[in-house]
């Protein structure tokens, strides 16, 4: 039997309340979209931006053996001769006789074309990579690459990092970036783009001590998911079987989400070996060996490598925090994001638009704003203003009220729970930190 997600949570629910809230747009809408193409709205960036952070914090700012790097997109046209990717990074496709849609032909469950049942031609390999030209003259002599994974940038940076940083084994770099695939096949949202975004560390070790490490970070990786609200039963681990293998991986676990449409990757994360370091070295005559002070040996590290994608993350992360309860004859729509990701982590909202009222809201609003991303709200019922921010997954809202004015307090209310508390205003920030950073609070329960 295909296990389900949620029965609350599918594809079109994800897809309308991202549209509807400002989280994502299609790409170019208003000339119909560009296939496969997602733009970040107000709300999507905070996400996606919270999530980078999280990442770069777990995987270098907390870690002493790890450094960051920020790589360009374009680089010399040998590097993807050196890493294999010109004649190895294709996809099998076929085309269908009749209707001419193209397909990977490693997708398709029979030998007809899933969309009119036509006839497909023979399986021919299709080369992922996207080509530009560099400067005004179009030739073979100028033609660039996108990268298809950031992790190049890191290969060539090998020496650089290890001869200004002086890192020693082991030691890891993390990036994160824009890459390019020429995928056959789209879709299921941000799920499979063309364009998106990795977060990839390559962690150098001495060989023979490889598989011990990925082993490490298989479990690094997956505890960070779960520590930022994944549910564990929604993650699992699939082993590549040596046929699947990537052509530069000696081992490859990926990290599986039940996603809306099934099981999918959501991150690989591989035993490159000395695949990439040997293939540069060879490639551009310049050593990449590492000195071990211990034995006095240059060695070739060996490299593990955790490759997350930031788009799959931030869907995987929607669907796992979507939830509907009934409330009050009505369906309550939430997101219960960690308040770490949470795009805005604090609303203010007066009970009404009282010019005392909206006074004392502003001020808080203004004092607020320098410390967390903060919205603003006065349109409509009080109600309806909670259930708002209850959609997006803002945690906590703060209401202004009459007594506020006689008493100097404000409620705070919080998400999941609905529970609310008073606390003086002049206390709200430090509260809201307490209670933002997950530390236990004590004030009286209304
Ligand atoms: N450097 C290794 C590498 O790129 P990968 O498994 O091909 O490995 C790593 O990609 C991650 O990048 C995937 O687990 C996925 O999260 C993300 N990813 C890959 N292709 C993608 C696409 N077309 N759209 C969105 N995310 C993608």
């Amino acid at each position: 039997m295909t296990e389900q997600a949620s029965a609350k949570v599918n594809m079109e629910k994800i897809v309308s309340l991202c549209r509807r809230r400002g989280f994502i747009f299609p790409n170019s809408e208003i000339y119909g979209g560009l296939s496969s193409c997602w733009d970040y709205g107000p709300l999507g960036v905070e996400l996606k931006r919270n999530i980078k952070q999280a990442w770069w914090r777990a995987v270098v700012q907390e870690r002493d053996d790890m450094v960051g790097l920020d790589t360009s997109i374009l680089m010399h046209p040998q590097v993807w001769t050196a890493s294999g990717h010109l004649k190895e990074f294709a996809d099998p496709l076929v085309e269908c006789k009749s209707c001419h849609l193209r397909w990977r032909s490693d997708d398709l469950d029979g030998n007809n074309c899933p969309s009119c049942g036509g006839e497909l031609t023979e399986s021919r390999l299709f080369n992922l990579m996207f080509k530009t030209f560099m400067g005004p003259i179009e030739g073979e002599a100028s033609v660039v690459y996108l990268r298809p994974e950031t992790a190049q940038g890191i290969f060539v940076n090998f020496q650089n990092v290890v001869n200004t940083t002086r890192k020693r084994l082991p030691f890891g770099i993390a990036q994160i970036g824009k890459a390019f695939r020429n995928e056959i096949t789209t879709g299921n949202f941000i799920f499979r783009s063309r364009e998106f975004e990795q977060m990839e560390i390559e962690f150098f070790v001495k060989p023979g001590t490889d598989e011990e490490w990925f082993e490490y970070w298989l479990e690094e990786r997956l505890n960070w998911y779960v520590k930022l609200g994944i549910k564990r039963e929604n993650l699992k681990l699939r082993q590549h079987t040596k046929e699947e293998l990537a052509h530069y991986a000696i081992n490859c676990r990926d990290i599986n989400y039940l996603f809306p449409m099934g099981w999918a990757e959501l991150e690989g994360v591989a035993n490159r070996g000395d695949f990439d370091l040997v293939q540069h070295a060879s490639s551009s005559g310049k050593s990449l060996k590492y000195l071990d002070e211990e034995t006095n040996e240059h060695i070739i590290p060996y490299i593990i490598e955790p490759s997350a994608g930031v788009d799959r993350s931030t869907l995987a992360f929607l669907c796992d925090a979507y939830d509907e309860e009934p409330y009050k004859n009505e369906i309550r729509v939430l997101l219960h994001l960690h308040p770490t990701l949470a795009p805005i982590k604090v609303a203010v909202l007066p009970l009404s638009r009282r010019e005392k009222l909206v006074t004392v809201a502003k001020q808080i609003y203004a004092d607020l704003r320098p410390h967390w991303m903060v919205s603003y709200d006065d349109a409509q019922s009080i109600g309806r203003r909670y259930r708002r921010q209850d959609e997006i997954g803002t945690p906590f809202c703060v209401t202004v009220d009459f007594q506020s004015l006689e008493d100097e307090q404000a409620t705070i209310r919080e998400r999941d729970t609905m529970n609310q508390i008073r606390v003086p205003i002049k206390e709200l920030k430090a509260v809201l930190a307490a209670k933002l950073s997950g530390e236990c609070f004590d004030t009286q329960l209304l």
